[in-house]
């Protein structure tokens, strides 16, 4: 199998998440064609990883690319909230998580989806195709006003009121169920110096349904808070995102587990007697390199932040 995806910030998540011990387990969150995974099992011979994702066409390939890794790697599909409130009874905690959030290139170009403004396809968006409603079915429903909230809190969309103008007076033409039209219709109802930027100007209203389609932004710091919960003590968590209000969640999270006593973050032991949950190993988020970005440009948005959880004398916090 080719994968269609290129791992982001390899490197970097390599060099924050190598094991410290032998036999260590890795939980890598968000699997996609398991570009992350395959880097660590290669480059880690006594590493074990448990993969999860809600898509069950991507596992697929997944599985297909890690079967040289028989017996290291386990493989769950399941939106990875569902995996962690729910863990696993016959799988040690894992020593480190790895969040690449979002979706993979493949969803872009093989998925068939409709995630691409570039393609014309019917507009599901859903990762989880088993449940759930398809963005088509999202955009029938939602009244105008529910319409430009979601463009603007999910994506800071500033046409939100605009853009769904536009859709609802499309919609009484008939429904809105392709990428294409949907871009089309996106572009016209923006004005015109909008269109001529180096950004297609249906980029933000695409992410914004995606998001809302897969509960990603509500969903984020619960994440967070079950995946923190199954960390083992001195164990540590990575959260690549992809835009800044993914990241500002995954930043507050940070800050508010590290906050809990008056020592000062750098402190590895809390010595005030209140409990900080972690530490943060990344004051500021990690960015890609210029080789990066240039080679990979999906990569020139993702931000990394990791943080270790503190490990009182073995005692979980
Ligand atoms: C950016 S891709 C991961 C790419 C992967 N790290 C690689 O290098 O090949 C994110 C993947 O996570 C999955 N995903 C996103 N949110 C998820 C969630 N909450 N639970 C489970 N899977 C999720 C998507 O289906 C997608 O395959």
């Amino acid at each position: 199998m080719e994968a269609v995806h290129t791992p982001v910030l390899l490197e970097e998540t390599i060099r924050y998440l190598a094991p410290r011990e032998r036999g260590e387990l890795m939980v890598d969150a968000t699997l996609g064609e398991g570009g992350h995974s395959a880097a660590f099992l290669r480059r880690f011979p006594d590493l074990k990883i448990a993969g999860v994702d809600a898509d069950g066409e991507i596992l697929e390939r997944a599985r297909e690319r890690l079967g040289e890794f028989n017996g290291r790697v386990r493989l769950y599909r399941r939106w990875s909230g569902e995996f962690f409130s729910g863990y696993p009874a016959d799988l040690e905690k894992p020593n480190t998580i790895l969040f690449d959030l979002g979706i993979s290139l493949y969803h872009y170009e093989g998925s068939r989806r409709g995630f691409s403004f570039l393609r014309d396809e019917y507009l599901d968006m859903r990762i989880d195709t088993s449940r759930g409603r398809s963005a088509a079915e999202l955009l029938a429903s939602l009244t105008e006003k529910g319409l430009a909230d979601l463009l603007y809190r999910n994506a800071g969309e500033r046409y939100s009121r605009r853009i769904a103008a536009a859709l609802v007076e499309a919609r009484k033409r008939g429904p809105v169920t392709t990428s294409a039209v949907l871009a089309d219709l996106v572009a016209a109802a923006l004005p015109a110096p909008c269109r001529r930027g180096p950004v297609h100007p249906a980029t933000r209203t695409f992410q914004a349904l995606r998001m809302a389609v897969n509960g990603e932004a509500e969903n984020l710091p619960v994440l967070l808070e079950e995946a923190l919960g199954i960390l083992k003590a001195g164990g540590r968590m990575g959260v690549i995102s992809f835009h800044s209000g993914e990241d500002r969640e995954v930043k507050g999270f940070f800050r508010a587990k590290n906050r809990a006593c008056t020592c000062p973050p750098e402190t590895p032991i809390c010595r005030c007697g209140g409990l900080r949950a972690i530490r943060i190993l990344t004051r500021k988020p990690v960015f890609a390199g210029e080789e990066e970005r240039r080679k990979n440009p999906p990569s020139r948005s993702a931000r990394l932040r990791v943080a270790e959880k503190i490990c009182y004398s073995g005692v979980e916090p």
